[in-house]
C-alpha cells in the first residue's frame, strides 16, 4: 500500500497569518500544504489567487498542492506554476477540454491533478490517467470547508483498480477527520486533505490530535 500523506488545507487556517500556520502544521508532520483557489463562478465562494500562492511559497518546506476551483483554468496555469505550485489540480467539470488542461499543467513544469465532484463518476478520468499524477475525489461539494463527508468509497476503489500500477495518487478532499480517514485509506486513497480537522477554531495554535490517528491507520 502507498504511505498515507496528510495535506492540511489553509482554507481553515488564520487568513491573517498563513506563514505561521503553515510552519506550525509542517512542524506537526504535514506532508503537503493544500491551497484552495475559488473564483465565485465555478464554486460559490472566493478565496485567493497566484499572488497569495507566491507570498506563502517561501513558508512551505514540503509541497504546495494547489486545488483550482475555477473556470476557465487554462489562462491561469502558468501564473500558478510561476508562483511555485508543485501540483496543480483542475476539475474535470471546469470545461470541455480537461485533456488539454492537463497537458498544459505538465508543460508548465508542475505535476497534474484532476478533481471529480461527488456527482461525477470515476469513468470521467479513464482516458486521462496517462496525463495525471493525482486524482482528487471530492467528498463534499466544493466551495466551503467544514461540510459533512459524502461517502465516495466505491468511487475510490474503482479508481484504484483503474489506475493499476501507474504512479498516481488518490487524494480525498472534504470532511476528512479521524473517523472518515480510515474509510478512505482502506478504499485506496493515499493523500488526505483536511481543513477543519487540523485548524480548529481558525488557528493551528491548538492543533487537533489528527496526525496520531492517521499514523494508526
Ligand atoms: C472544499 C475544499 C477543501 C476544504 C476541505 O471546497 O476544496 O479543500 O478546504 O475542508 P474540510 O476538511 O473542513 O472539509
Ligand atoms: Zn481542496
Amino acid at each position: 500500500a502507498r504511505p498515507i500523506k496528510i495535506a492540511p488545507s489553509i482554507l481553515a487556517a488564520d487568513f491573517a497569518d498563513f506563514g505561521r500556520e503553515i510552519e506550525a502544521v509542517e512542524a506537526q508532520g504535514a506532508d503537503w500544504i493544500h491551497v484552495d483557489v475559488m473564483d465565485g463562478h465555478f464554486v460559490p465562494n472566493l478565496t485567493f489567487g497566484p499572488a497569495m500562492c507566491k507570498a506563502i511559497r517561501p513558508h512551505i518546506k514540503t509541497v504546495m498542492d494547489v486545488h483550482l476551483m475555477i473556470a476557465p483554468v487554462d489562462p491561469y496555469i502558468d501564473a500558478f506554476a510561476e508562483a511555485g505550485a508543485d501540483i496543480i489540480t483542475a476539475h474535470v467539470e471546469a470545461g470541455p477540454h480537461i485533456h488539454r488542461t492537463l497537458q498544459a499543467i505538465r508543460a508548465s513544469g508542475a505535476k497534474a491533478g484532476v478533481a471529480l465532484n461527488p456527482a461525477t463518476p470515476a469513468e470521467a478520468v479513464e482516458h486521462l490517467l496517462d496525463l495525471a499524477d493525482l486524482v482528487c475525489v471530492m467528498t463534499v461539494n466544493p466551495g466551503f470547508g467544514g461540510q459533512s463527508f459524502i461517502d465516495m468509497t466505491g468511487k475510490i476503489r474503482k479508481l484504484r483498480s483503474m489506475i493499476g500500477d501507474r504512479d498516481i495518487s488518490i487524494e480525498i478532499d472534504g470532511g476528512v477527520d479521524p473517523k472518515t480517514a480510515p474509510l478512505v485509506a482502506a478504499a485506496g486513497a493515499d493523500v488526505l486533505v483536511a481543513g477543519s480537522a487540523v485548524f480548529r477554531g481558525g488557528s493551528s495554535a491548538q492543533p487537533a490530535a489528527y496526525g496520531t490517528n492517521i499514523t494508526a491507520i
